[in-house]
This record gives structure tokens, sequence and C-alpha cells, in this order.
């Protein structure tokens, strides 16, 4: 990868920008629309937003404001976790279009495997969902399909009835989370692998053998983890709300990181904390 505008290819051919601005915990409101705005005008072609992160008609505004094509952006959202089921996935996803103020959506994920309010029944209702997501595919609503916090079980289970393979799983990836089996046997699929908070949402600015790595390539801390997340073949996807650290966090491509430095960055285990564990989430 050599710049914000590289892509990797999903296995529809449908080609993702490499780095996506995040935008969970970002306030819907002028926060959203700042930051966003800020981000495309350094140059991120690439959203992610999601309805439980409530600043879609934010992320909206900033992409009809910034006056970029927006055939020229990729937009991800997520399903959310209190919307399961055929009708409501159809009705909840034309939601979201309207509040990104678009006819079409370049990925939707199904936000969490096993929400607490199905969590009796989250086999069926993923399988109803995806049967919606799967229509507004092959209708071209949705350019690309993909889930978020599937752990094998969940996927074999959606696979029970998919037609459609997903494209992509997003997950908890940062310096000492790698979760191996989730990523080994998403990609057996095929699927790419997307980062969520690689910068373990803040937490790993403490970590010494970080400190350390920074001084040695003479960039910041944000910058190695978003570096290492690429050379890992993920996607990251850094949130910032500063217009500094936005643009920082996107100026990754004029290094690399040698092949042990990219090992003790994964081996750095929990340095930043680990994922909830998505049988057991109370959402
Ligand atoms: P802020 O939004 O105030 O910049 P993650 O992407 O893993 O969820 O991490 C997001 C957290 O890291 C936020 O608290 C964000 O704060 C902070 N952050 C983002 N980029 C940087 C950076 N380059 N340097 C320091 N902190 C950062």
């Amino acid at each position: 990868m050599k710049s914000l505008t590289d892509t990797y290819k999903l296995l529809n051919g449908v080609k993702i920008p490499c780095i996506g601005f995040g935008t969970w915990q970002v306030e819907d409101g002028e926060e959203a629309v700042s930051s966003v705005k800020s981000a495309l005008e350094v140059g991120y072609r690439h959203i992610d937003t999601a309805q439980g992160y409530d600043n879609e008609g934010s992320v909206g505004t900033a992409v009809k404001q910034s006056g970029i094509d927006r055939k020229d952006i990729f937009i991800t959202s997520k399903l959310t976790n209190t919307v399961r089921g055929y009708q409501q996935t159809l009705d909840a996803i034309e939601e979201s279009m309207k509040k990104l103020q678009t006819d079409y959506v370049d990925l939707f994920l199904i936000h969490w495997p096993n929400p607490a309010g199905f969590r009796d029944n989250w086999e069926e209702m993923n399988a109803e969902s995806w049967r919606a997501f799967e229509e507004l595919y092959h209708q071209k609503h949705l350019r690309a399909i993909g889930i978020s916090n599937f752990h094998p079980h969940h996927i074999a289970a959606l696979m029970r009835t998919a037609t459609v393979v997903p494209m992509v799983n997003q997950i908890r990836l940062c310096p000492g989370e790698t979760q191996d089996e989730v990523v080994d046997y998403s990609r057996a699929q095929g699927m790419l692998l997307e980062a969520y908070s690689p910068l373990g949402v803040g937490k790993i600015f403490d970590v010494p053998e970080l400190k350390e790595l920074a001084k040695k390539y003479d960039k910041t801390i944000a910058q190695i983890a978003i570096r290492w997340s690429l050379q890992r073949g993920y996607l990251p996807l850094p949130k910032s709300v500063n217009d500094d650290r936005i643009k920082e966090n996107a100026e990754v491509f004029d290094f690399e990181l040698n092949e042990e430095d990219v090992q003790l960055i994964a081996d750095l285990k929990g340095c930043a904390g680990y994922s909830d564990d998505p049988d057991k989430v109370s959402w």
C-alpha cells in the first residue's frame, strides 16, 4: 500500500480504500460533520459508521458538503443490535440510506452476531437479516455485504443458509490483539479483515515497547500501530476528532516496519485490552 487511496479488493471485485476513517464515539452534529470533512480533506476516501453510532446523518451531511463525488467515497454502515428479521432489516437499511443521503451503501455489516435481545434465536434471526442483505446486494443498493465481531461458530451458522459469502469481517485488531483463530477462519473463506480500534481505543499510547518503536522509526505510536495493521493485511479504521491527529494517522506510507517488529507488536498480548465476547455482550 502506498497511499490512502490504494485499495484492497473484496471477493466480488469491489475495491475498498486501505484505511477507513472510524466514527465510533464521534458525536452526531458539529463534531461528526467537521471531523469527517477534515478526513475527506486530508484524503481519506473511506468512512466507517454504524446505525448504533447514531451519526449516519452527520456522515451524510459531511459527504455532501465535501463536494467530492459520491462514487469516489466508500461508505460503510452496520445493522444495529435491536434490529433483526427480513422486513425489519430492509426497513432499517432504507432508513440508513436516507440518513446517509444516498441510494446505495458501499458496504453493510451485521454489527454483532448475538445481540442480547436475540440470544435465544440469533441463528435464525441472522439468517433472515442476511436474506435481506443479499436481496439489497443483488438490487445494487449495497455494493458489498459483510459481518462484524463474528467468531467461527457464528460464521458457520450463517453459512448454512447464505448464498453470498460475507466479504468482510470487522473485528477488534490492535497491538497485542490479533484474534488469530477468527482471522484465519475468515480469511479461509476469502473475507477481508477490517481492524476496529486499531489504536486500542487510545490505550496503546502508554505501552513502553511501542514508545521505543516510535523512537526507532521516528514516527508516532499511532503511525506505528496503523502501519502494523496494514502490514498484517488488515484494513485499519482509526478514529480521531482532532484535525492534526486525523492527518497524522494518514501519514503511514513513507516507512516500513521490519518483520521482527511486526511480530513484536503482535506479541504484546493484551497491552491494549481485548474485545468483548460476542456471546456475552449486554447490548
Ligand atoms: P481523539 O479522537 O481525541 O483524537 P481507536 O481508533 O483505536 O478507537 O482510538 C481512538 C482513540 O485514540 C481516541 O481517544 C482518539 O482521541 C485517540 N487518537 C486518535 N489518533 C490519535 C493520535 N494520532 N495520537 C493520540 N491519540 C489519538
